[in-house]
């Protein structure tokens, strides 16, 4: 195999086909789907008011720059407003649309009624339709005109909202506590982190906090997608560890990638092998994230626990049978399930230049290796050195691996949080790949790690179904005392006119 190949193979997508040497590592993160509701999405499961508010560009200078709309939605319907000191909760906007995101975080829509709160799902800076310079072109121009797309900026557009929104309604005594997903659960921790006075605390579901530098293993994504196919099968697990090469092979071979094309289904030919191998690397990655209990449609169609499916097709095939002939019916569970699918577009895979590409070529490094005992992907070591090529080459800008550790810490996190942090819950199932960057041990009293060994990515924050397993429902109901508890303890320190009133509503 060459260097070239196993670079690309992983989660690397050339800078165009003609330059496969320049490779982009890219952490896997879900906000991709997140596309805009218009006109696809017209049942809402939630109400909401859309509001914008405007912001300036850059917090962080008093350069007389343009300003922006930043979108955020909003719920006041069961808010028990100031005079009771109703909550407000407040969900991090992530890497895409917020609609989306609302529409996929039941569970805040669900417990804010009987918390008496307010919902604001504010979105995230350079996405949907937040977009400085006027629009999506004209934002994602250039590094100078994408240079405002960081995570302080981010949590200083809530911070600066959230201050007016209160003062707009006179709720400045009011309770915030803020919720989030993935990267917005780190955005969560982090704003709990840096601005203690504006939130009492935070759900921080699925947050990858330690997943920078040498925090944590850099194996860690890949050997558990790895390990989630392996609990289901072993042979299966053996079966996709022995395709790269059966690719690979048939790639070499004359009219190679015709025949891979074709065997494939795909809707135009292949230009090299990498592309069939990104794509299904893909396909397994996000698998695990979205390893339910039951089924969904959150990125695609899915049945329940869609990697036992796509390993039972993977293996019922009979003996004998063509290995990519096992992988083509194993990974039509996750892009074709609905059966309707008439050939696969690779692009389908959502590669196309997004605003998370730009922040893991900036503040977001997030090495990643595949290890060569536990992957079942071929073996690689992160190079930070083809990286930052691949960063320059694609942006004109060069990574800053160590920015968002002096920022917000994560060298001894234990220690630093146990002396100036409390009131976050950090919930993780150890069936998501993320999970091996979150944090998995109890810190303090306050700050709370909830794993669940069945759980995938943030499953917590999903609407509660009729499907929910006993350990989901128990974990939700510790969140909800936790976060009960926050709220109390805030209430007493203001008068304690709730409690004593015997008037909390829950
Ligand atoms: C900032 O620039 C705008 C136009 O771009 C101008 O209207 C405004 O007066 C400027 N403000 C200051 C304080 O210079
Ligand atoms: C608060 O009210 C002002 C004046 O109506 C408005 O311009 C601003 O957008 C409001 N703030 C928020 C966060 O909606
Ligand atoms: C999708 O599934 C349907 C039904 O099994 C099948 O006819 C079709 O060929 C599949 N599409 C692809 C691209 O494999
Ligand atoms: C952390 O403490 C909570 C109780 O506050 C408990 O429910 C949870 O299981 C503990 N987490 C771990 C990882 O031990």
């Amino acid at each position: 195999m060459t260097v070239t190949w196993l670079h690309f193979l992983l989660f690397f997508s050339a800078i165009s086909a003609s330059s496969s040497s320049i490779i982009l590592p890219k952490p896997r993160f879900l906000g991709q789907f997140a596309h805009n509701s218009e006109g696809t999405q017209s049942v809402k499961s939630y109400r909401y008011e859309i509001r914008y508010y405007t912001q300036p560009l850059d917090h962080f200078s008093f350069r007389n720059l343009s300003s922006f709309e930043q979108r955020y939605l909003i719920n006041k319907d069961h808010w028990t407003g100031p005079e009771q000191m109703g909550p407000i909760f407040f969900y991090c906007g992530n890497e895409g649309d917020i609609e989306w995101f609302a529409e996929n975080t039941g569970f805040v829509w669900e417990i804010a009624p009987r918390f008496g709160a307010m919902v604001v799902f504010p979105e995230h800076r350079y996405y949907g339709k937040s977009m400085p310079f006027g629009s999506k072109d004209a934002a994602y121009k250039s590094a100078d005109s994408l240079s405002y797309l960081t995570a302080e900026q981010a949590l200083a557009d809530f911070a600066t909202l959230l201050t007016d929104l209160k003062q707009n309604m006179t709720a400045e005594d009011c309770p915030v506590v803020l919720f989030g997903g993935s990267y917005g659960g780190m955005l969560a921790a982090w704003m709990r982190l840096k601005y203690p006075h504006l939130v009492i605390g935070a759900l921080s579901s699925s947050a990858p906090i330690l997943q920078f530098e040498n925090i944590v293993s850099d194996h860690s994504f890949y050997d558990i997608v790895s390990s989630d196919f392996k609990r289901e099968s072993v042979s299966c697990f053996e079966t996709i560890k022995k395709s790269w090469d059966a690719i690979e092979v048939e790639a070499g071979k004359v009219n190679g990638l015709e025949y891979l094309s074709s065997k494939f289904h795909l809707c135009r030919n292949l230009r090299n092998a990498e592309e069939l191998s990104d794509w299904l690397s893909s396909a397994y990655s996000y698998l695990a994230m979205v390893d339910y209990p039951y089924a969904t449609a959150f990125l695609m169609p899915l049945p329940a626990n869609p990697i036992k499916e796509v390993c039972q097709k993977i293996d019922s095939l009979p003996s004998g049978a063509n290995i990519l002939d096992r992988i083509l019916a194993g990974v039509s569970i996750y892009y074709n399930y609905t059966g309707n699918v008439p050939c696969f577009d690779l692009s389908d895979d959502p590669h196309g230049m997004g605003g998370w590409d730009w922040q893991a070529c900036t503040e977001m490094v997030m090495p990643m290796s595949s290890s060569r005992d536990h992957s079942m992907f071929p073996t690689y070591d992160f190079d930070y050195i083809s990286f930052e090529k691949g960063c320059l080459q694609q942006f004109g800008v060069k990574p800053r691996p160590k920015w968002i550790t002096t920022e917000f810490g994560g060298h001894d996190f234990k220690t630093s949080l146990r002396a100036f942090g409390s009131n976050i819950i950090f919930s993780n199932g150890l069936l998501d790949p993320w999970s091996g960057g979150g944090v998995l041990e109890n810190v303090s009293e306050t700050i709370v790690a909830l794993v669940t060994e069945l759980g995938a990515h943030h499953i917590d924050l999903r609407a509660s179904t009729d499907e929910d397993p006993e350990w989901l429902t128990e974990q939700r109901q510790v969140e909800i005392n936790l976060i009960k508890g926050w709220i109390s303890n805030y209430h007493l320190e203001k008068g304690g006119y709730f409690d004593l009133q015997g008037r909390m509503p829950f």
